[in-house]
């Protein structure tokens, strides 16, 4: 992409962690030291600042996320976040749910692509509930849009017509929405297997069509040299459990990226060792891009506190946010080689154990990372 090519001006780099519920503050705890190391012996100049986001949030200051969050947010160089959630605040009213401070994030920061790889390790194969030919050397990358579609879509609402209740919902995109966001899938192609397929349902829904054919013009006028594929949602979900050798980049809308990207998740074995970036528009002014990294799990509220949960997909996102925000690639390839090396002398956590292997807990991870990076110079 392009933000690679550009150098960042300023010294300091600006994150703001927002470790939010469950076990968000744990695993962030230990990528906040994985930073510190960093910071002390490649002079990556991260300065952090924490703030709260969700559930926690909602307990201090009674919503998910407040404006100074927001503000804090959209002025720093990169965002990233924990988790949020937990039924402790199942009967808080949805504006003010612990998921309604990310979406809000999601949408005031207009992160419209989002980026989910499935990865598979070498070292996990046997996590996976498919059968190991089938998932071996597994690299995916989801690039789902997050800002628009049926998530935001007006109208929306609960209400009563002629004495009938009903429930409704807009599935809405402009052509500039899709457009954006499929070159994101074409230019991440490039870099990748080169072949983006496309996903909607333009069997059933005009926005469907609408979609394919967007798609379609802009392959044809930008990116002829990128194989494109279109795929149906449904043989999607199916192709992904089938063969999902298949594929390299997949782009879909806001719903079917939700759904996909937790089947593709799977495929890997564990959701604990999948990190995820939304990312946003360039400012032409300031050359800055918006984004906000996270793990794809979520805050685990029965594992919570408990020093159990896997910190990788969150280091693993704080390794993107190295990548596509600070162009950091020597820091994020010796940091991935590191989560490699200690899966390779067999440390696991509770989420990836199996027979024959060292049981560690979330700290202990956090250490053995830093050891692998320590003894790697
Ligand atoms: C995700 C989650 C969120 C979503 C929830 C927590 C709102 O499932 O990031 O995939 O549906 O987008
Ligand atoms: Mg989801």
């Amino acid at each position: 992409m392009e933000r690679e090519r550009e150098t960042q001006v300023s010294n300091t780099n600006n994150i703001l962690m927002l470790p939010g519920d469950g076990i968000g503050p744990e695993v962030m705890g230990e990528v906040k030291r994985v930073i510190d190391w960093m910071n002390d012996k490649m002079d990556t100049g991260f300065a952090v600042e924490e703030d709260l986001v969700g559930g926690a949030c909602y307990d201090a200051h009674g919503c998910a996320v407040t404006d100074e969050t927001v503000a804090k947010a959209q002025a720093a160089d990169a965002v990233l976040l924990g988790a949020v959630g937990g039924p402790r605040w199942d009967a808080v009213a949805r504006q003010h749910r612990p998921e309604a401070g990310l979406l809000r994030l999601r949408k005031d920061l207009d992160l419209f692509a989002n980026l989910r790889p499935a990865l598979v390790f070498d070292a996990l194969i046997d996590a996976s509930t498919l059968k190991p030919e089938i998932v071996r050397g597994l690299d995916i990358m989801i690039v789902r849009e997050l800002t628009a579609g049926v998530y935001f879509g007006q109208p929306r609402g609960i209400e009563t017509r002629d004495g009938v209740r009903y429930g409704f919902d807009n599935q809405i995109y402009s052509e500039p929405e899709i457009q954006r966001v499929a070159r994101v899938a074409f230019d991440l192609a490039k870099k990748r297997g080169n072949k983006v397929t496309s996903v909607e349902k333009s069997n059933v829904m005009e926005s469907g069509i609408f979609w394919r054919e967007v798609v379609t013009k802009l392959h044809a006028d930008e990116f002829a040299d990128v194989e494109l594929g279109h795929m149906y949602a449904d043989n999607c979900s199916m192709q992904l459990v089938r063969w999902p050798a298949q594929f390299d980049v997949i782009v879909t809308d806001n719903l079917f990226g939700d759904i996909l990207s937790d089947c593709a998740a799977m495929l890997t074995g564990s959701l604990g060792m999948l990190p995820s970036a939304s990312l946003g528009a360039r400012d032409p002014e300031t050359g800055k891009i918006p984004a906000m990294y996270e793990p794809v799990h979520g805050s685990a509220p029965d594992i919570a506190g408990q020093n159990k949960a896997n910190p990788l997909a969150t280091v693993l996102s704080y390794s993107m946010m190295l990548r596509y925000s600070f162009d950091m690639t020597d820091a994020a390839d010796k940091l991935d080689q590191a989560v490699q090396n200690v899966l390779a002398h067999g440390l696991r956590t509770a989420d990836i154990m199996s027979d024959g292997m060292t049981l560690v807990t979330t700290s202990g991870m956090g250490d053995a990372v830093i050891k692998e990076l320590e003894a790697m110079g």
